[in-house]
C-alpha cells in the first residue's frame, strides 16, 4: 500500500530529538523553530514527559470514557489554575479541528441557532464544520460548503455588530493570533467588542487558541492580552506536545448532560499523562515567562534587518515578511540547519518550542543575518 497522496513534505527523515534540536536518519542536526508546526511546547523528548508517559503505560494505557477517569480530572483542574480559567468546564478530545467541531456544537446547542460568524482569513481545520469557518474555499468540498457561515473583516465592529444584530448567530469564533494568516493578531478594542456585541445578541464568544494558546505569546492563551474572557476556548498543539491531544473550555453557564458531546479516544489514560506533564513541565520551567523573555529578544534583534519588510507577532509566535521569503526559508533549512513555517509565499512563520535558550534564538538570528545580506545584494 503506498500513502494518500496529500502532503508537500521535505524528503527528511527526522528519528531523533532533543529540546529544540532534532535530527534526521543520516545524522543531519537541524535547530527547530517551526515545533512541527507550533505543537512542540516543552523540548522534544523531555525527561519529564518521557517519564510520566512510560510510568502510564506501565499503569493502564488506554480505557474509554465508559468509565471514570481520575487523570482527566488532574488534568482539568492543573489547565483551569494556570489558565485563570478555573471555574470552566473541560472536554478533551484529539485535534483542534475536533475542538472547533464542539465547541460550534455547543454553542449551537445553547443558543438554538446555527449561524456562525468567523473572520477573514481564518483558519480553524479541516473537518466539515472546521472547514466551514476557514476562510480558503480551495479546501472546502461541496460537502462541507452547506454550513451557515459569514465572514467579517477582523477589526470590522461595524459589521460584526450588523451581522449580530439579526439575532440568528450562535457563535462567533476568532483566533487569538491568526496563524495560516501569517500572524496578525485582532485589536484589543475589537475583541472587547466582539465579547460585549455577543452578549448583547446572544450569541456566543469562542476563541480557537489551538496555535496562539498554551503559553506561546507570554500570556496562557493569546485572547487574555486583551483582558477579556471568552465564553469557549479551543485548544490543541501545544497540549500534548506531540501526543494528541485538545481540549473545550467551556462557561459553567453552558451545561452538560450525557450524550451531548463524546469521543473514544479523548481524554484517555496516555493522553492525560501527556497534557499532565507538559503543565507540570510549563510551570516548573517558567515556560511561559521565558516564550515571552525570548520572543521580545528575536523581535528585537531582527527588527532593523532591512530585508524584513514587517515583523510581528507575541512571544514565540512570530511573523517575518519578507520578499525572497521561500528562497530564505529553503536557505535555513539547507544552509543552516534550521526548521521554520510559513504562511502564504510571503510570510516566515517562527513556532519553535517554548523552551528555545538564548543561545539557541542567536544561532537562528546570525543565520538569517548571514542569509539575508547575501540575498540582498
Ligand atoms: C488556529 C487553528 N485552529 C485549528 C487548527 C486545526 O488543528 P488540527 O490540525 O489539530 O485539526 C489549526 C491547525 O493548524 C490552527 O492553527
Amino acid at each position: 500500500m503506498k500513502l494518500f497522496d496529500v502532503y508537500n513534505c521535505y524528503n527528511i527523515n527526522l528519528v531523533n530529538g532533543k529540546g529544540s534540536k532534532i535530527s534526521d536518519d543520516k545524522g543531519n542536526k537541524y535547530l527547530d523553530f517551526y515545533g512541527g508546526h507550533g505543537v512542540i511546547s516543552i523540548g522534544h523528548s523531555h525527561p519529564h514527559y518521557i517519564f510520566r508517559i512510560e510510568h502510564q503505560l506501565h499503569c493502564l494505557g488506554f480505557y474509554s470514557n465508559a468509565v471514570k477517569n481520575d487523570m482527566q480530572e488532574k488534568l482539568a483542574c492543573k489547565l483551569g489554575k494556570i489558565s485563570g480559567y478555573d471555574d470552566y468546564n473541560l472536554f478533551l478530545c484529539n485535534s483542534g479541528a475536533e475542538a472547533n467541531e464542539n465547541a460550534l456544537k455547543v454553542a449551537s446547542f445553547h443558543t438554538g441557532k446555527s449561524k456562525v460568524i468567523a473572520l477573514k482569513g481564518s483558519f480553524h481545520g479541516r473537518s466539515s464544520g472546521a472547514l466551514a469557518i476557514t476562510d480558503n474555499s480551495k479546501l472546502s468540498s461541496e460537502f462541507n460548503a452547506k454550513h451557515e457561515v459569514v465572514f467579517v473583516d477582523m477589526n470590522d465592529t461595524t459589521a460584526l455588530e450588523k451581522e449580530l444584530s439579526n439575532q440568528d448567530v450562535a457563535a462567533v469564533i476568532i483566533e487569538g493570533i491568526q496563524g495560516v494568516n501569517g500572524v496578525v493578531e485582532p485589536s484589543v478594542e475589537f475583541l472587547k467588542s466582539a465579547k460585549s456585541l455577543c452578549e448583547k445578541n446572544n450569541a456566543l464568544l469562542i476563541l480557537d487558541e489551538i496555535q496562539s494558546g498554551y503559553g506561546r505569546t507570554g500570556k496562557f492563551f493569546a485572547h487574555q492580552h486583551a483582558d477579556i474572557k471568552a465564553d469557549i476556548i479551543t485548544t490543541a498543539k501545544g497540549m500534548g506536545n506531540g501526543f494528541p491531544l485538545a481540549g473545550v473550555l467551556i462557561h459553567p453557564k453552558l451545561e452538560g448532560k450525557a450524550g451531548l458531546l463524546g469521543t473514544t479516544f479523548g481524554g484517555n489514560h496516555l493522553a492525560c499523562a501527556a497534557g499532565i506533564a507538559v503543565l507540570e513541565t510549563i510551570e516548573e520551567e517558567q515556560l511561559i515567562a521565558n516564550a515571552e523573555k525570548i520572543g521580545a529578544y528575536l523581535i528585537s534583534k531582527l527588527e532593523d534587518n532591512k530585508a524584513i519588510n514587517t515583523i510581528r507577532g507575541k512571544g514565540l509566535m512570530i511573523g517575518i515578511d519578507l520578499e525572497n521569503m521561500t528562497v530564505i526559508r529553503k536557505q535555513l533549512l539547507e544552509d543552516h540547519g534550521i526548521f521554520t513555517g510559513s504562511s502564504g509565499n510571503k510570510t516566515l512563520r517562527l513556532l519553535p518550542p517554548l523552551s528555545i535558550t538564548k543561545k539557541e534564538a542567536d544561532q537562528f538570528i546570525e543565520a538569517f543575518q548571514k542569509i539575508t545580506q547575501i540575498v540582498e545584494v
